[in-house]
């Protein structure tokens, strides 16, 4: 498969919205540590020099990451860019930032050893692509680690049908109906390893949540 054009900015640097999910994030950057930095800390345990994010935001998952670690973050919303860089600096990553999408990531096929994605395919544009671009850039037996929130079945799920269009908006294209589980699945992965599980928190829409990785 060829090289995609790098995409450039994103609609997503919208200057309302944009600086408010930004705002947001970073408001939210404790809290969400305490409710699921165990499961983070055990996840990246021994992730590789070089790690490829897409959609780090504000750099929520920085602090789990060796000092040292060059982290390639594909961040198309230009507002997340200064707190993500001061995150960089305060835990001693090595940042290269990217205005580019998880769709079209503009770096070579088969180039990268490990890719994280939290809370990001609720988001993008087009999560299916998105996990068949970050397949297309691991090499084989490279890993995707994630953690994500899904769609629910049964009353969680009639709530999360209520609670989607103003959450939607509020955050930014997040669809708390995906099935990303399934997503993951279908992107022809060698294996798949997810757990299930719910986060303790406020934030009903975004349960349940599964963790894990996807081997190329
Ligand atoms: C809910 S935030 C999660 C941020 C961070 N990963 C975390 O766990 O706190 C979703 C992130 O995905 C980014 N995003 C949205 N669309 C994207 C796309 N097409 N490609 C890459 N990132 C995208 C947003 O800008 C935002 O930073």
């Amino acid at each position: 498969m060829s090289r995609p054009e790098p995409s450039g900015e994103h609609s997503l640097s919208n200057p309302v919205r944009g600086r408010l999910n930004a705002a947001t994030l970073r408001t939210l950057d404790l809290y969400a540590h305490l409710l699921v930095g165990g499961r983070k800390q055990a996840l990246f345990a021994d992730l590789p020099e070089r790690v490829v994010e897409i959609g780090p935001g504000t750099g929520a998952n920085l602090r789990y990451y060796r000092p040292g670690t060059r982290v390639v973050a594909i961040e198309p919303n230009v507002h997340m860019h200064g707190p993500l860089r001061a995150a960089a600096r305060r835990h001693g990553i090595d940042l290269e930032l990217r205005a580019e999408t998880a769709e079209r990531i503009g770096l070579p096929d088969a180039s990268v050893d490990a890719a994280v994605s939290t809370l990001v395919l609720c988001t993008v544009p087009d999560p299916v692509a998105a996990v068949r671009e970050v397949r297309r850039v691991l090499r084989p037996g490279g890993r995707l680690l994630f953690v994500e929130h899904v769609r629910a079945d049964g009353g969680h799920g009639r709530m999360q049908r209520l609670a989607a269009r103003p959450w939607q908006w509020f955050f930014e294209g997040c669809d708390v109906r995906r099935d990303t589980e399934r997503t993951i699945r279908d992107a022809d992965f060698a294996s798949v390893d997810v757990q299930r599980f719910t986060m303790r928190s406020a934030f009903l829409p975004i349960n349940p949540q599964i963790a894990g990785t996807a081997i190329r």
